[in-house]
């Protein structure tokens, strides 16, 4: 893929993710949403989870993969409780009016804990983290996605790369947003290094064998982070937003990449505190600047200008992209302004084969 980079406008980014989904087919309210959320991402230099995705989306969605009209349904289950039924639909939508109700229920009980059951893929989690943390809220949100992680020690792809992301507001300042994968790398960075014929660092992924490889060919697998603990991570979060809700677990979980034409059946977990039922809210948030503010006084060590707090280097890059525009690949932007619908190029079996 071309490195070459055109800047765009907020509103110019959101409306052409918006107008190619409503040509593939979905309605304009959900596209104006998936339109947001992608220009987050890309705002934010997560990329991965930007404007890249739309023709696979769209691809998706020509095939019947995701439904149009979904009969969303929330379920109040408990007095914080509750699971918000996706019907197969757009899962960056489920997942924000999921979310709409966990912070209904945190602001009125102290904690809102929310399940969105069965929905298409629901992106970058810093957006529902955000979104809760400008409520003065603290934010865990969890979600499951397609098995390509081997287990600590061993050979087989069973966990997703299942990410998690944790928010919390502070005085003054944007919250603090930490959110990760739990795969040392995502598949799109392999991707990328095949692209480029390059070798692969050898604790990112592991061949047929289940050892570590450098050639971005042989991956078979990705590696959790930090070993057991990464795994642990992985399993926590496949059990709070996949097991917990009834729903497909571990290896059993859909591909992204397979059958376009069946729903995902995907979960998600938003669990949101109040910390006002917990301590004074003014308080806690001071409490969190001064936390920023010392961890920026920490001395640097060689070849780090300054300590970051999690979600930092994420708000300079948004500064820069309201400043500059929104870096976007130009073969995606020449996507987004074509006719094409999708090229049919995501629906394949083999999960790790080269196609993208
Ligand atoms: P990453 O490696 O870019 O960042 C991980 C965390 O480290 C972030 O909180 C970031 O703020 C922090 N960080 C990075 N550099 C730092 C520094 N110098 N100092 C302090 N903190 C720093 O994230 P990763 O693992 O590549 O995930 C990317 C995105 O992919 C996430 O938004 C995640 O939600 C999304 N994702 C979504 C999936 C889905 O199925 N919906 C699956 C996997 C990931």
């Amino acid at each position: 893929m071309s490195e070459e980079l055109i800047y765009l406008e907020a509103t110019e980014l959101e409306s052409l993710v918006s107008h190619k989904l409503q040509a593939a087919g979905m309605s304009q309210e959900h596209a104006e949403e998936v339109g947001r959320h992608l220009r987050y991402a890309d705002a934010r230099g997560i990329h991965s989870h930007g404007a890249v995705r739309v023709e696979y989306y769209a691809e998706r969605i020509a095939k019947g993969g995701l439904t149009l009209k979904p009969a969303f349904k929330f379920e109040q289950t408990g007095p914080s409780t509750g699971i918000f039924h996706g019907d197969n639909g757009s899962g960056h939508v489920a997942a924000k009016e999921g979310l709409f109700h966990a912070i209904k229920l945190a602001q009125d009980t102290g904690v809102g804990i929310v399940g969105i059951s069965k929905m298409g893929h629901s992106g970058m989690l810093s957006y529902y983290a955000d979104i809760a943390a400008q409520s003065d809220l603290i934010c865990l949100t969890v979600c499951q996605s397609d098995p390509m992680a081997v287990p600590f020690g061993g050979t087989e792809p069973y966990f997703g790369t299942n990410p998690i992301a944790f928010s919390a507001p502070t005085q003054g300042e944007r919250p603090i947003i930490f959110d990760m994968a739990t795969t040392v790398q995502a598949w799109g960075k392999i991707l990328d290094a095949r692209s480029k014929h390059l070798e692969i660092p050898n604790n990112w992924a592991v061949d047929v064998q289940g050892q570590p490889t450098t050639d971005p060919y042989k991956v078979q697998g990705l590696l959790p982070i930090a070993g057991p603990k990464g795994y642990g991570l992985m399993m926590m979060v496949d059990i709070l937003s996949g097991s917990l809700l009834g729903l497909p677990f571990g290896k059993h979980v859909s591909s992204m990449y397979s059958d376009l034409s069946k729903g995902r059946n995907l979960g998600h977990l938003h669990i949101v505190i109040n910390p006002a039922y917990f301590t004074d809210l003014r308080q806690f948030k001071e409490n969190l600047s001064t936390m920023i503010a010392e961890l920026h006084e920490n001395q640097p060590t060689k070849g780090f200008d300054q300590v970051l707090y999690p979600g930092e280097l994420a708000e300079k890059i948004q500064a820069e992209s309201d400043i500059k525009g929104i870096p976007i690949v130009r073969e995606i932007y020449d996507y987004l302004i074509s006719e094409t619908i999708h090229f049919d190029k995501y629906d394949h079996s083999d999960t790790f084969a080269e196609k993208e």
